[in-house]
Formats: C-alpha cells, structure tokens, sequence
C-alpha cells in the first residue's frame, strides 16, 4: 500500500547530520563512559514541587480529558506571563495550550501556511523545522545566516529570500547557536514581515535563560501582534521536557481555529500536566532561574577556557544552554571534528552541519554536564582543536 508523499518526505531525504549523535548512543549502550553534550536537555528534572502539584491533581481526579484549548487556569497564567514580560496585553483567547513547543511549531503554521506555501526558516536552525514545515505542506526554504553577524539575520538575509514566502520562522534565544537576538536584528525581522505581508512564526522556549543581553519579542514591536504567533513551552524554562506542555500565542481569531485543528489532533493536554504548569508559573521568576542558573555558570566557564586559547573561537552566545564553537581553524568540517574527538576523547558534540549548512565548520557543545565535568570537557576540546590545527 502506497504511503502519502507528504509523510515519506518529511526528512527531505539525505544525511541529517546526526550520525555521531547515533555513534556516541552505541558507545554507551556498549559501556564506553562518552560525555555527552549533544541534546538539549537538563542534568536536572522537574521539580520536585511541581511534581507534587501534578500528583495532588492527578489524584484529586484531574484524569479525565480537559478543555481541549487549555484550562482558564494555565491560560490565564500564559497570558499573565506574557503581557507582564512583554508589554503586549494578552488574554486567555490569545493563548492555545499544546503538547509542547514541537507541536505549537506545527500548529502555528498550519494556521498561516496553504499546501505549496513558501515558509522560511533562519539557517542553522532547531533541528525539526524544515520537517515540521513540510509536515503542514508547506515548501521550507532557508534563509541563510552568516557567522560574521553571529548568525543573526539582517533585513537583506531576509528579503534576498522572501520572494512569495507567507511565514518566517524565528527563534531568539537561539538554537544551535546560544545567540540573543539584538534589537536591530529583531527590528530587522519585523520590518522584513511588514514590508513583504508575512506572517512572523517567534520561537522563544528559550525567553527564560538570558545570560547577557535581553530578550525581545518580535511580536512587541509596531504592528506586529496582530502578525506573530509565539511558541511558547515549559520545557527548557522548568526542565518539563517529558510534561510536553507548552503554548501558541496570537491573534484571537487564530486561536479560535487552533482550537479547532487541536480538537482534531492532540485534544488537548492531561489536566494534571496543565495544573502542575501553573502551579509552576504561579512561583514566578525564581523557579525558573533556577533551572537556568547551570547554564549561565557553565558558559563563564566554558568562556574562561576558550578566553585563553586561538584554535578555536566561541559564537557570541548569550543565552539557552548551548555553546556553538567555530572550529575552522582546525581545517576540518564539523563532522569530522566531532567524530575525531568521539572517537579520541570520548567526548560527543553536535556538528553545526546538523542544524544546516550555515553552520558548517562549527560545533554546538550542549551544557549539560555538571559544572566541573563540563569544564574538563571543553579544555580537552580546545586541547584537540589545538593538536590539530595544521
Ligand atoms: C528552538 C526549539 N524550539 C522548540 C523546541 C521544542 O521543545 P518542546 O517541544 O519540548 O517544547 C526545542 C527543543 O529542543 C527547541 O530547541
């Protein structure tokens, strides 16, 4: 029996660059002790409080389906959160509770994007987006991102390519690269969206881990809420990853058909896991550095080190839980760094050629080892890089 197009083709096809990813898996599974700063995911788990919310929920009968939108609660609390850190008022009809940011990404652009819909997308970039985006039918198509401007995207990066796009996809902080988005740059973004009537897709599950800088939504700025979705998840913000709870954030009429299209899709998320979420938002800012405080002191190390050294050089990251080295010096691609160093040092890091071709001749090095482990780690990957460089 045939399958549909759209479902064979989701990959796109080819390598997708996580072959050491794969390599460093077998490694452990076969006892070698790899350190493994490849996925986003924290060293920590949930809370215990917030575990305690969910279980005094589950058992106080929360088991049964919940409002497939969202609870008032959660809504509300989402809309709280974001009108006080963005100035932008919201309400619960401007808030759509999804299982995760994964599946608010794919929601979001079914809402804007038709079958055959040019959809960009900022190269690097999180791993799921381009199949996510031909996942709703939509046609993705890069926009690629230099390092020279910390793969920030200029206003130039973005209209060299918009011909005929609907939608831009955006995310600040970024994923791969750690990078925090400027205030030009997000001016640029929505100019860009203005200029050429696209809507602005602005992935920020990483707003709460800020390290230097500050986060700004495009969805702040002139005439923008009424043509910018927000993804938004608990996730990165409270180590929630299993929960998969998150949100889209938009115009009132948008959420109204997300509620539609979730109603035949997810029917929404367990009202336990929602109640633990606002239980958890409810504790305010607090909770929520917590889980970043890791990664803010492990990037002053890891800059410590690479302060001291020329192989290789650090992205100007300042914010989520990553690290993205430029290793060309050494000559090498991305790949082949991160193969070498598995196979020498039993250290494993993400090629940037995993997150598209802008990133070539980088690695992401995920902080998610403890303090001290984290800090031998990366000495001994700027040790590499230097034994290598030609
Ligand atoms: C940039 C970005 N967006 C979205 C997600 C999806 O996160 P979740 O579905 O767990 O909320 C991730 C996860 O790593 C991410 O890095």
């Amino acid at each position: 029996m045939d399958l549909s197009k759209r479902i064979q083709g989701l990959t796109g096809g080819g390598s997708d660059g996580w072959d050491v990813f794969y390599k460093a898996r077998r490694m452990v599974a076969d006892g070698t002790d790899v350190i493994e700063l490849t996925i986003g995911e924290h060293d920590i788990r949930t809370h215990q409080s917030i575990l305690d919310a969910m279980h005094r929920s589950a058992s106080g009968g929360h088991t049964g389906y919940a409002m497939v939108p969202g609870t008032d609660a959660l809504r509300d609390a989402v809309a709280e959160r974001l009108t006080t850190r963005t100035g932008v008022p919201t309400t619960r009809d401007n808030v759509l509770i999804t299982p995760g940011g994964q599946s608010a990404l794919f929601a979001a652009h079914s809402a804007v994007c038709d079958e055959g819909d040019v959809a960009l997308f900022c190269d690097p970039y999180y791993a799921t987006y381009p199949g996510t985006l031909r996942g709703v039918g939509a046609i993705p198509r890069a926009v690629p991102c230099h390092p020279e401007n910390a793969f920030e995207p200029s206003y130039a990066d973005i209209t060299d390519n918009c011909a005929g796009a609907k939608s831009l996809l955006v995310n600040t902080p970024n994923n791969p690269t750690g990078v925090v988005y400027s205030k030009d740059t997000v001016e640029g973004i929505a100019r860009a969206c203005r200029d050429n009537d696209m809507w602005c897709i602005s992935d920020e599950v990483y707003d709460t881990q800020i390290w230097d800088g500050t986060h700004i939504s495009p969805r702040t700025l002139d005439g923008m809420a009424e043509r910018t979705l927000v993804i938004g998840s608990m996730s990165k913000s409270h180590a929630m990853t299993g929960s998969r709870v998150g949100w889209v954030v938009g115009p009132k009429e948008v959420i109204t058909h997300l509620v539609t299209l979730a109603t035949h899709t997810t029917y929404g998320v367990p009202g336990y896991i929602q109640d633990a979420a606002t239980f958890a938002l409810g504790e305010g800012t607090a909770l929520e550095q917590d889980v970043g405080a890791p990664f803010e002191r492990r990037r002053a190390l890891g800059k410590a080190v690479i302060a001291k050294q020329n192989a290789v050089s650090l992205v100007p990251s300042s914010g989520a839980m990553y690290m993205m080295l430029d290793i060309r010096n050494t000559g090498l691609s991305g790949e082949d760094f991160a193969d070498k160093l598995l196979d020498t040092h039993h250290i494993a890091v993400m090629p940037g050629e995993s997150f598209g071709s802008s990133a070539a001749g980088h690695v992401r090095v995920a902080m998610t080892v403890e303090d001290a482990a984290f800090e031998t780690a990366l000495q001994s990957i700027v040790d590499f890089a230097k034994e290598i460089e030609p």
